[in-house]
């Protein structure tokens, strides 16, 4: 039995209540629901302009949802200000890498142990000289992770001049830095190969495993999010359109008529 299954049947530890997100006329998320149970991989799949960022988005506290709630371990989370979000165990990696390219990798992982998750680079570079002179527990804890990724070799490498794939793998690390309780990774596939895509899979499960994490996983790459989620969740126009596991979501008529009718497939 997976640690998932064990989980079912208890208290999740996210709950989504009928959330919905409104910009201007837009509704980007309409009254959607589902929970997390501690130990899942709960793959969010949905065709482009779905809602899946946006989701993310609120899940990270960088959006206030328009109504509903979000509640981690029964308590919700929408009252917290969103540079505290990381202090109760939610950390995320972006659809579009967003680490500080001028900065090596091992100063970016560092950011990472002050559970830092918003991009705001001026607060985050006095911050980082504020680390470096004061915390010395601090880089045993990135060489753990930088251990933990296989990204020893270049740890004093500045991060724009690393390849996309390792770049990602960086971002990864920053999350996990801040020892979060649920990971958000979106699109963590997008732009790698079919090989990198592939050791990206085993390393979800072994951080999942190894490191008791819950996983949300946002990503186009059918083939990732059916080989390791545990549940997946799929939306369309805003709106929940299925859920279940993941043989139950690939079969639903709605979902395979929602791929066909999109251009990303
Ligand atoms: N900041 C914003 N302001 C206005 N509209 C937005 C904003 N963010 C998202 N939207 C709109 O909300 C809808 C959902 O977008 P979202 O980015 O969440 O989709 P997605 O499922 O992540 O798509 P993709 O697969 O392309 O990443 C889209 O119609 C999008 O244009
Ligand atoms: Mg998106």
């Amino acid at each position: 039995m997976t640690q998932a299954q064990l989980a079912q049947g208890t208290s999740p530890l996210l709950a989504v209540r009928d959330v919905s997100v409104v910009f201007g006329g837009i509704v980007a998320l309409n009254g959607v629901s589902f929970d997390m149970h501690k130990g899942q991989i709960l793959g969010l799949i949905g065709p482009n302009g779905a809602g899946k960022t946006t989701l993310f988005n609120c899940l990270s506290r960088l959006y206030q949802p328009s109504s509903g709630d979000i509640l981690m371990e029964g308590v919700s989370i929408l009252k917290r200000p969103p540079h505290r979000i990381a202090e109760i165990g939610i950390g995320r990696t972006f659809q579009n890498v967003a680490l500080f390219p001028n900065l090596s990798v091992m100063d970016n992982v560092r950011v990472g142990t002050h559970a830092r998750t918003s991009s705001d680079i001026i607060s985050d570079s006095l911050r980082l000289a504020w680390i470096r002179r004061s915390e010395t527990g601090v880089n045993n804890k990135v060489r753990e992770i930088l251990a933990y990724l296989d990204l020893e070799e270049v740890a004093h490498t500045t991060v724009s001049g690393l390849p996309f794939g390792t770049q990602k793998r960086v971002e990864l690390a920053r999350a996990l830095a801040a020892d979060p309780k649920i990971l958000l990774l979106d699109e963590p596939a997008g732009g790698l190969n079919h090989e990198e895509v592939y050791v990206l899979g085993d390393l979800i499960r072994k951080i999942r495993d190894e490191r008791h994490m819950t996983v949300l996983l946002v990503e186009h790459h059918m083939g990732l999010v059916m080989s390791i989620a545990d549940h997946v969740v799929a939306l369309n126009f805003g709106k929940k359109l299925a859920e279940g596991t993941p043989a139950q979501v690939q079969a639903d008529p709605d979902v395979i008529k929602a791929y066909l009718g999109s251009k990303d497939q």
